[in-house]
């Protein structure tokens, strides 16, 4: 299956990247593209070309996006990330190639019109490159597969109602999520269900290879930024969800329901409107992940990792 993963590394989108390219992963990475989000796009683009430094990915082009959202002033989230993106693990000073020379949404609009089969788009971050693309050039429509993103919940984590990748940018999200496209959504009430504890980082330090270390300092600063700022007994690595479900789709239980996004609300901008019930009477848009296997997924997310000391 070909994948373009869109995203704002981030550790759970670093996370995902290195399960998407691990030797038990079924997906064929067609780009990665950066967009504004955890921190500014030239902080993801370098945290992305680094992480695929780290794991040996030199053959996926890297490309940068928009540096800010549709309509508002971009919002970061240094708080859980650190300064760079990416504090904690080691990583080159400077990564061993550079982006390409082409705009993220020109990138997606061509390779989704040269496509030979559908590709599923892959957004961890706030869906700006996204909607632009849908904008810009709607005949892209046909050759997306699905959008399997992360996002969104019936609760918030940067406002009470809003989830950090929707709240950045709601104007995005309404038109990703209005587009027909089918959406595949893993928000906040999912997510928060996958929790990385101090167990995940022993049990990934004893694996030994370069990779499940790699993966272990990330996760180590990931999880002190949860106790420190939500008083968390762990790391929800939400990112890596839609990674697990596209390699294991027997992990997440779905509801088929209707999504909305507030982009007015006072109180609730950037709020995921779930209608669980079908109480609006509206056709459904969105396969909203509620539950997972948590056995099925850590084995997923085992193997994944001891594939890096098999290469
Ligand atoms: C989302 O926001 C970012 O901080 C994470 O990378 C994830 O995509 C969680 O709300
Ligand atoms: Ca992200």
């Amino acid at each position: 299956m070909k994948v373009i993963l869109d995203c704002d590394p981030g550790h759970d989108d670093a996370v995902a990247i290195i399960l998407a390219a691990s030797g038990i992963s079924p997906l064929e990475i067609v780009g990665i593209t950066t967009v504004a989000g955890n921190v500014q796009v030239e902080k993801n683009t370098l945290n992305a070309l680094k992480v695929c430094d780290v794991i040996g990915l030199d053959h996926v082009p890297v490309v940068q996006g928009a540096t800010r959202p549709l309509v508002k002033e971009a919002e970061i989230a240094e708080e859980i990330h650190g300064e760079t993106g990416l504090d904690g693990p080691q990583l080159p000073n400077e990564p061993s190639r550079q982006a390409i020379d082409q705009h993220a949404v020109d990138f997606i609009i061509e390779k989704l019109l040269q496509a030979d089969e559908p590709i599923t788009l892959v957004p961890t971050g706030p869906l700006t490159n996204i909607a632009l693309a849908l904008v810009k050039e709607p005949k892209i429509k046909q050759n997306i597969q699905e959008i399997v993103l992360m996002g969104g919940g019936t609760f918030g984590n940067w406002t009470p109602a809003a989830e950090f990748n929707i709240y950045v940018d709601a104007e995005a999200a309404k038109i990703v999520f209005e587009s027909g496209i089918p959406v595949r959504m893993f928000g906040l009430d999912v997510t928060h269900q996958v929790l990385a504890t101090t167990e995940t980082v022993d049990a990934l330090r004893k694996m030994g290879n370069p990779v499940s270390g790699f993966v272990s300092d990330l996760l180590t600063f990931f999880i002190q930024a949860y106790q420190d700022h939500f008083d968390f007994p762990g790391g929800p690595i939400h990112d890596a969800c839609t990674i697990i479900h596209l390699i294991d789709p027997d992990i997440f239980t779905f509801e088929h329901v209707h999504v909305a996004i507030e982009t007015n609300g006072e109180h609730t901008y950037g709020m995921t409107v779930v209608d669980r019930l079908g109480v609006t009477g509206q056709e459904p848009n969105t396969y909203f992940a509620t539950t997972l296997d948590h056995e099925k997924f850590w084995s997923v997310f085992k193997e994944a990792m001891v594939s890096y000391g098999e290469r």
